[in-house]
């Protein structure tokens, strides 16, 4: 008998670097708390869309080509961008996976992101600049929930893959990749410390 487990999903987790994390994140920290300070177009969209919250998403959502931290960030992404092209076996037929968005999201204690995902793009991630202890992980729910059905629920012990939602923790330094149409969100941060990331976009151009 062969029980094929055909379509995966993919999501790629690492490091974004090996060493010098630390000193990176401080800079990215720096400048995403000082964006926060300065973009008052910002603000006023996070507290109508991301109540709480503060995200560049509606105002200075290509940092990489306005902040050289920034820049840095998108290049230390490529051979991860490349290594999911790869995993994925992409055919991008001479063309390239490049960054089309990079925002901030900065969440306070009790801010949520609800369900989501991110349109117009290919592929997506977050990588985590501040995750204080006790902060959720991203949460992603399985792609085909909307065509389930009759079908029975998953035992609560399901294998990773057999289960609807999985949530993948957090750490600063560490980035995750997933395709656009993945739906995905991120629970209330029950902390008093900040949680702060950056997300991005790519498209196929
Ligand atoms: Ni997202």
């Amino acid at each position: 008998m062969t029980l094929h487990s055909l379509f995966p999903t993919l999501v790629y987790a690492a490091p974004l670097q090996h060493r010098g994390a630390r000193g990176f994140n401080r800079q990215l920290l720096k400048e995403c708390l000082q964006l926060r300070e300065d973009d008052a177009g910002g603000r006023r969209w996070s507290a109508k869309n991301y109540p709480g919250g503060y995200t560049s998403y509606g105002s200075a959502h290509r940092l990489h080509l306005i902040s050289p931290t920034f820049e840095a960030l998108r290049r230390k992404l490529q051979r991860h961008v490349k290594a999911f092209a790869a995993a994925a076996q992409w055919d991008l037929t001479g063309r390239e996976l490049t960054m089309t968005d990079c925002w901030v999201s900065i969440m306070p204690r009790h801010v949520v992101h609800g369900l989501h995902l991110h349109p117009l793009s290919v592929l997506s991630g977050t990588y985590y600049v501040q995750v204080p202890a006790g902060s959720p992980g991203l949460k992603f729910e399985d792609p085909r929930l909307d065509r389930f059905m009759a079908a029975p629920p998953r035992k609560a012990d399901a294998r990773m893959e057999n289960r609807p939602w999985i949530s993948l923790p957090a750490a600063a330094g560490r980035l995750f990749l997933f395709e656009s149409w993945l739906r995905h969100e991120v629970a209330p941060n029950p902390v008093a410390t900040e949680r702060a990331s950056v997300s991005f976009n790519y498209g196929w151009l």
